[in-house]
């Protein structure tokens, strides 16, 4: 059985799945001390997506002057670091394995433990960050660029999965719509610039899947209709605008009344929303507005903790640390790995964590 550390407690927390380095220290007593990020955005930009290999290397060269401006900002010397948090998955694995082998060594090299925190239990628990956090249970919106999920959340660690998208993520769809319009990468925010200056009405997509009963999601159908409409009306000077400003409403009310669905169903009444997609404004605006209509909590991350980032990862990492959790000495990513198999933090632990998670009695020193 897993032992809790109640003393606090100084973690690292690095994230690297992607095209973001972040790096953070979360002080379980006194909370986040330091967080810094370099985004790859410009690296990619030329090649209008994540290029994987110049991922890797760009993090190979980031993440260890990015810990020691973490540690600079925080007033912290690397010997106060008592816990080592990296995101071993999912995500790209040679991403994965500089943040996870780095944080690996360093723990080791420290004698701390060391923790493989999976990257949408980061995004999941992002919003209990903040002040007046909410507690499970609750239903949770992950909407990134590789997922679109709904989880109800009984439990720190204890997830169901309620609804799932069969083909693209939402942030995918914002990617690829955007791309197909000449928009440049990453499509997410570029889309939603362009949208501000559309006008409403002027197109009008479908709201795929809200016909029906269920909680999945599918938005690869949209992309076409984007496709049809730019197409159609490629001579009109507007027409980027206004198609991004009916793809993001189609994309934002779909979601709005998947959440919506899913607190129905689970009678929960808090809904936490968090991944890069929840960083867009209408999206926002509109779950705000729902919240007042049907009376549920609604939290957010701060919009720079929606989108990824080491503060999210050095909390998880913290919360399952201080639980008395942490990983062999083996370098372990995985670039897929089911939520649902974490073990939860509610005292009532499966005995499935395997040579993963292990209780901080078997620390090797
Ligand atoms: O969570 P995240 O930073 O990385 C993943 O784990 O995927 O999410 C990135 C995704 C991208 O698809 C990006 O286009 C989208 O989030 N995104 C947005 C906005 N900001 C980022 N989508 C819509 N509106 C935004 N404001
Ligand atoms: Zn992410």
């Amino acid at each position: 059985m897993a032992r809790p550390n109640l003393h606090p407690m100084l973690v690292l927390g690095l994230e690297t799945s992607c095209d973001e380095t972040g790096v953070a220290l979360w002080d379980t007593g006194a909370g986040l001390r330091g967080h810094v990020l370099h985004t790859q955005i410009a690296l990619h930009r030329e090649y209008g997506g994540v290029v994987p290999e110049l991922a890797s290397r760009d993090h190979v060269r980031r993440t260890v002057p990015l810990i020691r401006d973490a540690l600079a900002a925080a007033g912290a010397l690397m010997s106060d670091i008592g816990g080592v948090a990296y995101t071993a998955g999912p995500g790209l694995v040679g991403a994965l394995l500089v943040g996870a082998g780095l944080g690996r060594s360093l723990a080791w090299a420290l004698g701390v433990p060391a923790i493989g925190v999976h990257h949408m239990e980061g995004h999941l628990l992002a919003p209990l960050m903040e002040p007046r956090a909410p507690q499970p249970p609750f239903v949770a919106l992950l909407v990134s660029g590789g997922h679109t999920m709904l989880i109800e959340v009984a439990a720190i660690g204890r997830y169901r999965l309620l609804g799932d998208t069969l083909d693209d993520a939402a942030g995918e769809a914002f990617d690829k719509t955007a791309k197909l319009m000449g928009l440049p990468y990453p499509g997410g925010p570029a889309l939603a610039a362009a949208a501000a200056d559309g006008r409403d009405g002027a197109f009008t997509f479908s709201r795929p899947m809200t016909d029906r009963p269920g909680l999945d999601f599918s938005f690869s159908g949209l992309k076409t209709q984007v496709l049809l409409a730019y197409r159609e009306h490629a001579e009109d000077p507007n027409v980027i605008a206004d198609v991004a400003r009916a793809f993001e409403r189609a994309v934002a009310d779909t979601l709005v009344t998947k959440c919506r669905r899913a607190l129905a169903e689970t009678g929960v009444r808090a809904l936490v929303v968090a991944g890069g997609v929840g960083a867009n404004r209408l999206l926002r605006q509109l779950l705000a507005e729902a919240a007042t209509r049907d009376r549920f909590t609604l939290a957010f991350p701060r919009p720079e903790f929606c989108t990824d980032n080491g503060a999210m990862i050095a909390f998880a990492g913290a919360l399952r640390l201080q639980a008395g959790l942490h990983d062999g000495l083996a370098v372990h990513v995985a670039p897929r790995w089911d939520l649902a198999s974490l073990p939860p933090l509610d005292g009532e632990q499966g005995a499935e964590s395997g040579e993963r998670q292990q209780p901080a009695s078997s620390l090797p020193r």
